[in-house]
């Protein structure tokens, strides 16, 4: 399977963790359903870490918790499947998943074998327990070879954590996706952090397999399995649409059946979505921030822009730092130079506001952890 654009979807581990269920899976569903996440494009519902029986079974195959999933998995394929949307669970390329049930370890094409007939679309591959003596491209290789022959398409997400130089070999193994960064929490500065680590990473990330830069905590606001300190609404606007621009999946983490009717919108913003599904899927390119040409891009405020399909730019202004600050851009870093006749007519993404800039400067006062997110059309100035 090719896959065109980055994948959304929801994932059990940011709220659930090892609190998964048939029950909260089908709950997760209907609220997809209701709240019109999944028509706003968030299709794929990953069961994450912690599903199966801490053994195998006399065959080797692995077995669904009869406590968690008394009816296995394939009721809840064929639960997802009536809603209209797809199934995607776990595995790890070592002996252990990280929170220690049976990794696929040697059990590549058996377990690619047993997700197929269970109806699952989308396997998470993570990373732990690797034996030593193994290369990791390899084990990618074998299950992404597994999969490619199992009868079924099956999304391959790997999970290495960029770890092992994952960028310079992740597009031999077939996934579609690879995470770039370690976790995410739901805090403000995990976001920071994160965000900031995939500025000489974009040159990897494009069609076909996308950087994955973790599932998305919004909406978390400290609760759940990697709760820690609620963000503001502002900080996960940011944070949304730094995701949405730089082309990551878009993985919904926080507990979908209670979130309030904000957090739902902001999640559903056609604008938004647009952008991370555009299919040309042209790299972002960092332009202007707040660049001090002496020591570079100043990683705080800075920001990003990206060529969409149908000849617009999409633009990203985005002030991780504590303090309000002019960030600029020049149109010049576009290819728009001053005699080329052309203006740039930009929608702001979440307000609706529509400027003009022409050739120059571009410059917005921006409040401490916020963003503008912009689309623009070009037009004969
Ligand atoms: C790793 C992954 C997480 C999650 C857990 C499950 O930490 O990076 O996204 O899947 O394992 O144990």
């Amino acid at each position: 399977m090719i896959q065109k654009t980055p994948p959304m979807g929801w994932n059990s581990w940011n709220t659930f963790g090892e609190k998964i269920s048939e029950t909260t899976v089908k709950e997760a569903a209907n609220a997809l359903v209701s709240t019109g996440l999944k028509d706003a494009g968030y299709t794929y519902l990953v069961i994450d870490d912690t599903w199966a029986l801490r053994e195998r079974d006399k065959n080797g195959k692995l077995v669904p918790d009869p406590a968690k999933f008394p009816n296995g998995i394939r009721a809840v394929s064929d639960y997802v499947h009536g809603k209209g949307m797809k199934l995607g669970i776990y595995s790890c390329v070592g002996t252990m998943t990280c929170a220690q049930y049976p990794g696929s370890y040697e059990y590549e094409f058996e377990d690619a074998g047993t997700f197929a007939e269970w109806g699952v679309d989308f396997l998470k591959y993570d990373y732990c327990f690797k034996p030593a003596f193994e290369k990791g491209e390899l084990l990618y290789r074998r299950m992404g070879l597994a999969l490619a022959n199992c009868g079924r398409d099956i999304l391959f997400s790997a999970c290495s954590w960029g770890n092992d130089d994952t960028k310079s070999w992740i597009k031999t193994t077939g996934a579609h996706m690879w995470r770039s960064t370690h976790d995410v929490m739901d805090s403000w500065e995990s976001v920071r952090m994160r965000a900031k680590e995939q500025f000489d990473l974009q040159k990897y990330n494009g069609r076909g397999c996308f950087n994955d830069m973790d599932m998305l905590v919004v909406g978390m606001n400290g609760k759940g399995n990697v709760g820690l300190t609620p963000g503001t609404f502002v900080q996960y606007r940011t944070h949304f649409a730094l995701w949405a621009l730089l082309g990551s999946p878009l993985m919904i983490g926080c507990d979908i059946r209670s979130a309030d009717s904000g957090i739902i919108d902001l999640l559903k913003n056609p604008g938004v979505i647009a952008i991370n599904q555009d299919e040309a899927y042209c790299q972002p390119f960092l332009i202007g921030g707040f660049r001090n040409f002496a020591v570079g891009v100043d990683e705080d405020r800075f920001c990003f822009a990206r060529f969409l399909g149908n000849g617009d730019i999409a633009i990203g202004m985005f002030n991780l730092s504590d303090e309000p600050g002019n960030l600029f851009f020049h149109l010049s870093e576009l290819g728009l130079s001053r005699i080329c006749g052309r203006k740039l007519v930009m929608t702001e993404v979440f307000s609706g506001e529509v400027s003009e800039s022409r050739a120059g400067q571009y410059t917005a006062l921006i409040d401490k952890h916020d963003c503008r997110l912009f689309r623009c059309r070009l037009e004969r100035d």
